[in-house]
């Protein structure tokens, strides 16, 4: 026999020889047997890993407690238990987690010093079980089945689906996104992500406490994307705003069998809608929304407007209508911070001039229980109204009031132009010099705010190659509608041959 032979003959009985991979099935964690580093917990469907890792090659490793997908190459944590204390792997103490008779989950390194832990209270002590579900929540179950805690209420950077961004009415406390610091540091950055409590109405992008970007207030529309590979839809995202009683939150899903997608808050404080390319093993980036440019919040200044264009040519700054720039000179140069002024007084008599495809700015009041038509009334009879939006929200998961009447007093802050966009609306502005009585008759003929699609969806087709979507200007609130598109897929096969935007539209 000659030698290679053998050598492969020796391979194959050693291979056979060795023991199966031990724990490589668990899916959950028990009092007694804590996770040590090296060990993992893999969920069911070998989706989703949790275990230590080091986002560094720093020795001794730093490490952290998270969860990441278990079945891509590239390690992709989505979330992080220990975020602010790192534990050191030594061979002399190394770190440990593990389930406590009172049902907690607890980090500690070899001292017994607890570096994060769950504080579950009031649970019945013994026999709970923590368990990674294949969705990527880790979750303390009692014997009884009660949910004790879950990883998903405590979310890192990452929003996957199920998972719940909310906003509890009574408190105003919601659970929001937090940015990485950095690519590899998972501590608290500067960038969070979540619904506005002030209003209930909208999502921010915070950095630190300063608006960054806005969705503008939130028009009912629903949202989905479609993601083709090859003319095969891969992916569809469905978006949903749901409200109950006790608080409002929106939530995803995917189709059966899609790739992993997940949304992302960077630690540069863009909030990236990301699916997994398997023929590029690379996320590839879907939309994003970005403080960039105009999109930026406030970036006009007051009064002023972003003017989102698709047709190649830039977006800019203008004055809403009836305003001119407050320092002309530093405008047309590009300093839009002092915004707009109004060029002539308003009087109470004067009536609304319509502006559709707008994301509404910030800064208003909701006015409870309006139909279209008493939320223009409301507008119109209070001389200090300078605007108006409605919605009805009633196509949505909303239960209860379903009208959403909007009005605004002061400056108008943070409004863009974004096309027949799902989440853009029609703005009433009050214009010196306009009849009332002829406005409001005139929007009771051309205007019903019945008539919007119920649902706009973009399908993207990724190819090969292809790993990031030229963003468009500005995605917009959710999506866009058709009539932009056209020109969305001229520009895109233009810069990028391998991709092409198409838009589905449902009612
Ligand atoms: C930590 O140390 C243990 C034991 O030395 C080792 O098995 C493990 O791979 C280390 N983990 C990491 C993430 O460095
Ligand atoms: C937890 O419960 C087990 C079984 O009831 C017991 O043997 C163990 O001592 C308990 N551990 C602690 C820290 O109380
Ligand atoms: C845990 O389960 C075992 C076996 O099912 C049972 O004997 C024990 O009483 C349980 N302990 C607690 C604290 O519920
Ligand atoms: C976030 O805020 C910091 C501090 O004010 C600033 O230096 C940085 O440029 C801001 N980043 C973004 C993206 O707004
Ligand atoms: C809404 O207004 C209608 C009539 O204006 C009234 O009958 C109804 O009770 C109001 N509903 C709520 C929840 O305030
Ligand atoms: C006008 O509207 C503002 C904002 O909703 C409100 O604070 C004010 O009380 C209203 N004034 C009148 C006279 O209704
Ligand atoms: C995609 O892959 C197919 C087959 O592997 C190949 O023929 C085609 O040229 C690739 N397309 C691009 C844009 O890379």
């Amino acid at each position: 026999m000659a030698w290679p032979a053998i050598i492969r003959y020796a391979t194959v009985l050693v291979l056979l020889l060795l023991p199966p991979p031990p724990c490589a099935t668990e899916d959950r964690l028990v009092p007694g047997k804590p996770l040590s580093p090296g060990a993992t917990i893999v969920s069911d469907g070998g989706s989703f890993a949790l275990g230590f890792f080091s986002p560094t090659n720093s020795t001794p490793a730093k490490l952290y407690l998270g969860i990441w997908y278990n079945d891509i190459p590239r390690l992709t944590v989505v979330w992080v238990a220990n975020r602010e204390i790192p534990v050191t792997n030594t061979t002399s103490s190394p770190p440990a987690l593990s389930l406590t008779n009172a049902s907690n989950l607890v980090l500690s390194d070899a001292d017994g010093h607890v570096l994060w832990t769950t504080d579950v209270t009031g649970a019945a002590a013994g026999n709970a079980t923590a368990v990674l579900m294949d969705t990527g929540n880790l979750v303390i179950w009692s014997p009884d089945g009660t949910n004790l805690w879950q990883s998903f209420d405590h979310p890192a950077d990452t929003f996957l689906p199920g998972m719940r961004i909310r906003i509890r009415y009574e408190t105003r406390a919601g659970k929001r996104l937090v940015s990485w610091k950095g690519p590899d540091d998972p501590s608290p950055g500067s960038f969070s992500f979540g619904g506005d409590p002030e209003t209930f109405l909208q999502i921010f992008v915070w950095n630190a406490t300063r608006p960054i970007w806005r969705s503008g207030p939130w028009t009912g529309d629903s949202f989905s994307v479609q993601v083709q590979f090859q003319m095969v839809i891969s992916v569809i995202v469905n978006l949903n705003v749901v409200n109950t009683k006790k608080e409002i939150y929106i939530t995803f899903s995917l189709s059966p069998g899609a790739a992993h997608t997940r949304y992302v808050l960077t630690d540069s404080g863009e909030y990236q809608l990301q699916t997994w390319n398997s023929a590029s093993s690379a996320w590839a980036v879907l939309s994003e929304w970005t403080g960039g440019y105009c999109s930026r919040y406030g970036y006009c200044g007051p009064n002023g407007y972003c003017d989102n264009r698709w047709d190649g040519n830039p977006s800019t700054c203008k004055c809403l209508d009836g305003f001119a720039p407050a320092n002309p000179e530093g405008w047309s140069s590009g300093r839009f911070s002092p915004g707009c002024r109004r060029k002539e007084a308003l009087q109470c008599s004067d009536g609304f001039l319509a502006l559709p495809g707008m994301k509404s700015p910030d800064k208003f009041v909701l006015v409870e229980n309006r139909t279209f038509q008493e939320c223009a009334a409301e507008c119109t009879r209070n001389c200090s109204c300078v605007a108006y939006a409605y919605a009805d929200l009633s196509t949505s998961r909303i239960k209860g009031d379903v009208t959403r009447c909007l009005v605004w007093t002061g400056e108008l802050i943070d409004t863009e132009k974004i096309g027949v966009n799902a989440g853009s609306e029609t703005l009433y502005l009050r214009i010196a010099g306009l009849d009332a009585a002829l406005s409001l008759a005139w929007f009771k003929f051309k205007e019903n705010p019945d008539d919007r699609p119920l649902m706009s969806s973009v399908v993207f087709t990724l190819e090969n190659g292809s790993t990031t979507l030229p963003a468009p200007n500005n995605p917009g609130h959710y999506g866009q509608r058709s009539s932009d598109l056209e020109q969305i897929r001229d520009r895109t096969e233009n810069s990028m041959n391998s991709l092409t935007l198409t838009n589905i539209e449902g009612r």
